[in-house]
C-alpha cells in the first residue's frame, strides 16, 4: 500500500506540532528555574510591591500566576519588562489586570530583569522560601495587635506630657497670684476697719520663718534631697553621652514592626544609602508613597496616620491624584541616634565592607514601632540565627567603649581575596615588619583593632 506524499506531509506536520508543543511545555517559563537565585532577585526587585502569597501589598500577590498566565510566557515576560507594551497587545486577561489595579496602584514600572532571571523568580514564586518550612516562624516575632495598639497610644500620650508640664506651671502661677490677691483683700478689709495693714514680709523672710518652725521636718527632707542629688548626679556623670533605649515620639506613627516584620519590607528599601554611603538616611515621603498611594488605611490607626503622609506630599486619596502647585512639607522625624560631631562613623564601611548585620548595632528592629536606640542587652538577647555572626558586647551602644570593644573582637574576613590584597597594601603602606605581621597572625585571626581600628584618628576628626 502506498501513501500519498500529502499523507507523509500531514504526519510530519502533526509530529512537529506535537513535538513543539511538548518542547514548549517543557520549556515553559514556570518550570526549571533556580528558586534560590529567584529568591534573591525577587527580594531585590519585586518584594517591595508583591508578596508570593495571594495577599495584596502594593500590588496583587503573585501566588498562582503560573495558572493565570498559562500559555502566555512571552506576554508575561513582556509584562514584567514593560507592562504598558504588554497591555497594548490587547490580551483580555491583561486588560482585566489593568482595569482592576491601575486605578488603585498606578502602572507597575517595567523591571530590568532578563528572561532567565524571570524564570528564576517564577520558580521562587511557585516553590516559596528556599529555606523550607523554617520561614514559617517570623509572624511569631512580630508584635501582636494588642502590643501595637498600646504603642500607638503611647506615641499620642507623650505628646500630652509637655501639656501636663505647661498646665502645671500655669496652675502654680495662678496659686501664687491668688495668694497675693487674698493678701490684698485682707489688707483692704483691715484698712476699712481701721486696723494696721499686714506687715510687708518678703517671700524669703516668710519662708525662713516657716522653715524655723518646722525645722525637724525640713532637716530630714534636706538630708534626703542631698543624698538623692548626689546619687543622681554621680550616675548622670557616668552616663554622659549614653542614650541607650532612647525612643523619641514621632510625628507619624510609623511602625517598623508592621513594615519589616509583618510585611517583610527590606531595610535597604527604605534606608538604601546604608550600604553605599556614610549615612543610612531616613526615607523621603516619596518612598512611602510607592506603597501608600494604594494603601490608605492601617489596621491599627485607620486613616489617621496615613493621611499625614498625604498631607505632607499633597495627595488626595479620594481622587488618587497629587494636588498641583502644592508645597511639599517633609515629615520632620525626630533623630534617634546622635554621635557627637567629633566622631566619624561610616555605614557602608560596616555594612558592605565589614558585612555586619544592621541588627548587630540596632537590635530587634522588627519589634520596634517608632525608632529606638537599642540597648546592649536587647542586642545580645537576639536569636543568633536571625543575626548572622552576632558578637556579644558589654558596653552601652554608641559609646566609645562600644566601638572599640567590637573592634577588638570583630574579625576581618580573610576568605575574600580582595581583603588579602587590601591588607597587604595596608601593611606595605604602614611599613610593618615581618615580626609584626607574625604577631598579628599568631592566633590565626585578624581583628579590626590589629588593622588600626583603635587609632584615635580613624574615628576622630
Ligand atoms: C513598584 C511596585 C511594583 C514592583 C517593584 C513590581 N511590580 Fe509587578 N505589579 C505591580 C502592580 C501595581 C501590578 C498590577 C497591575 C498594575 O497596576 O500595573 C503588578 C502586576 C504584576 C503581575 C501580574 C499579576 C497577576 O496577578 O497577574 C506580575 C506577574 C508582576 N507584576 C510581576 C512582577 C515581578 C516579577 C516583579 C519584579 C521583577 C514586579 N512585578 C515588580 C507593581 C509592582
Ligand atoms: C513596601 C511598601 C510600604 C512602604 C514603602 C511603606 N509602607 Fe506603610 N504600610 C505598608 C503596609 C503593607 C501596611 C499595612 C496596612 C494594614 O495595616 O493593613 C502599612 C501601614 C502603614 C501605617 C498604618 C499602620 C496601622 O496599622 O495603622 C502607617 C502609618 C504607615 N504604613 C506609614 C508609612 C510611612 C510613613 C512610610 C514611609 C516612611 C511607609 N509607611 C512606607 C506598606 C508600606
Ligand atoms: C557597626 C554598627 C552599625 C551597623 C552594622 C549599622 N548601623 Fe545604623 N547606625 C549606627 C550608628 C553608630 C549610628 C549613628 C550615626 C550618627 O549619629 O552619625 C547609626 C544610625 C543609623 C540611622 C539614622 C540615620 C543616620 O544615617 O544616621 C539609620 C536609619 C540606621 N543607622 C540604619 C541602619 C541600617 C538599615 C543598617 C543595615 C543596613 C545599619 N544601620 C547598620 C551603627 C550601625
Ligand atoms: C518602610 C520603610 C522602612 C523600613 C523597611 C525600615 N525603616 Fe527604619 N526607619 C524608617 C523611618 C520612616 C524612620 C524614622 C522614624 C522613626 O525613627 O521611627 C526609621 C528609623 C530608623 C532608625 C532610627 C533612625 C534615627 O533617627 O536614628 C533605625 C536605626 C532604623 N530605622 C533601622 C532600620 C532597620 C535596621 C531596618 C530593617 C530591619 C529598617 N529600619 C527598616 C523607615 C523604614
Ligand atoms: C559590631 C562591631 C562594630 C561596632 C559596634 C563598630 N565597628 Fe567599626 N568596624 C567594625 C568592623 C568589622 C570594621 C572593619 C571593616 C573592614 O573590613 O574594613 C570596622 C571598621 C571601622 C573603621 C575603619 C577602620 C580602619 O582601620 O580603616 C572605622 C573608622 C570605624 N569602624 C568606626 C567605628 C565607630 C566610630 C564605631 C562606634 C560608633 C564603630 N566603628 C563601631 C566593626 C564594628
Ligand atoms: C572605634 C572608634 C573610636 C576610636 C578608635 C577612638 N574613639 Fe574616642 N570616641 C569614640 C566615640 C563614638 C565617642 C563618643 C562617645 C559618646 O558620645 O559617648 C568618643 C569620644 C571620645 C572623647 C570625648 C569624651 C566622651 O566620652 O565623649 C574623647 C576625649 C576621645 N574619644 C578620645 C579618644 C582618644 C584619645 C582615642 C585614641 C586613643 C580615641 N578616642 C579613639 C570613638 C572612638
Amino acid at each position: 500500500m502506498r501513501f500519498s506524499e500529502r499523507f507523509y506531509h500531514r504526519i510530519l506536520v502533526t509530529l512537529t506540532l506535537v513535538m513543539s508543543m511538548t518542547v514548549s511545555s517543557f520549556a515553559s517559563i514556570h518550570e526549571g528555574g533556580d528558586a534560590a537565585k529567584g529568591e534573591q532577585l525577587f527580594k531585590a526587585n519585586c518584594a517591595s510591591c508583591h508578596k508570593i502569597t495571594n495577599e495584596v501589598l502594593a500590588a496583587p500577590g503573585l501566588q498562582g500566576i503560573d495558572q493565570r498566565w498559562a500559555g502566555k510566557d512571552a506576554l508575561l515576560v513582556k509584562w514584567i519588562q514593560n507592562p504598558q507594551a504588554a497591555a497594548a497587545s490587547g490580551d483580555a486577561y491583561v486588560k482585566g489586570l489593568v482595569s482592576t489595579y491601575v486605578p488603585q496602584f498606578g502602572w507597575m514600572a517595567g523591571q530590568a530583569v532578563s528572561e532567565a532571571e524571570i524564570k528564576d523568580i517564577l520558580a521562587y514564586v511557585k516553590k516559596g522560601p528556599v529555606g523550607g518550612g523554617a520561614k514559617a516562624a517570623p509572624t511569631n516575632e512580630c508584635k501582636t495587635l494588642e502590643e501595637l495598639k498600646a504603642d500607638a497610644e503611647k506615641n499620642e500620650e507623650s505628646d500630652g506630657f509637655i501639656w501636663f508640664i505647661i498646665v502645671g506651671v500655669i496652675l502654680a502661677i495662678i496659686a501664687v497670684s491668688a495668694a497675693n490677691i487674698s493678701k490684698s483683700l485682707k489688707n483692704a478689709i483691715n484698712e476699712r476697719e481701721g486696723l494696721p495693714a499686714l506687715p510687708e514680709v518678703g517671700y524669703g523672710k516668710s519662708i525662713r520663718g516657716w522653715m524655723w518652725k518646722n525645722r525637724t521636718f525640713v532637716s530630714i527632707v534636706g538630708l534626703f534631697l542631698v543624698c538623692y542629688f548626689a546619687v543622681v548626679g554621680y550616675s548622670t556623670l557616668m552616663d554622659i553621652g549614653v542614650y541607650e533605649g532612647y525612643t523619641p515620639t514621632q510625628p507619624v506613627w510609623f511602625s517598623h514592626s508592621i513594615h519589616v516584620c509583618q510585611n517583610e519590607v527590606d531595610c535597604n528599601y527604605c534606608h538604601s544609602s546604608a550600604a553605599k554611603s556614610k549615612h543610612a538616611g531616613i526615607p523621603s515621603v516619596n518612598v512611602c508613597m510607592n506603597c501608600h498611594k494604594g494603601i490608605n488605611k492601617g489596621t491599627i490607626t485607620g486613616e489617621k496616620e496615613i493621611n499625614k503622609i498625604y498631607a505632607a506630599i499633597g495627595f488626595d486619596p479620594t481622587t488618587k491624584t497629587y494636588k498641583t502647585d502644592y508645597k511639599e512639607q517633609p515629615i520632620e522625624w525626630n533623630k534617634v541616634h546622635n554621635l557627637p560631631d567629633h566622631v566619624y562613623f561610616n555605614h557602608s564601611q560596616h555594612v558592605t565592607v565589614g558585612n555586619i548585620d544592621c541588627k548587630q548595632c540596632h537590635g530587634p528592629v522588627e519589634k520596634y514601632t517608632v525608632g529606638h536606640q537599642a540597648t546592649i542587652d536587647e542586642i545580645n538577647a537576639q536569636d543568633p540565627a536571625s543575626v548572622p555572626g552576632l558578637i556579644k558586647l558589654t558596653k552601652p551602644t554608641l559609646t566609645m567603649g562600644w566601638c572599640i570593644e567590637c573592634h577588638n573582637k570583630a574579625q576581618i574576613d580573610l576568605t575574600s581575596t580582595e581583603y588579602y590584597e587590601e591588607m597587604h597594601n595596608r601593611f606595605k603602606a604602614t611599613g610593618l615588619g615581618q615580626r609584626t605581621i607574625r604577631d598579628i597572625m599568631e592566633d590565626g585571626e585578624v581583628t579590626v583593632r590589629e588593622m588600626g581600628g583603635w587609632e584615635c584618628g580613624k574615628c576622630h576628626y
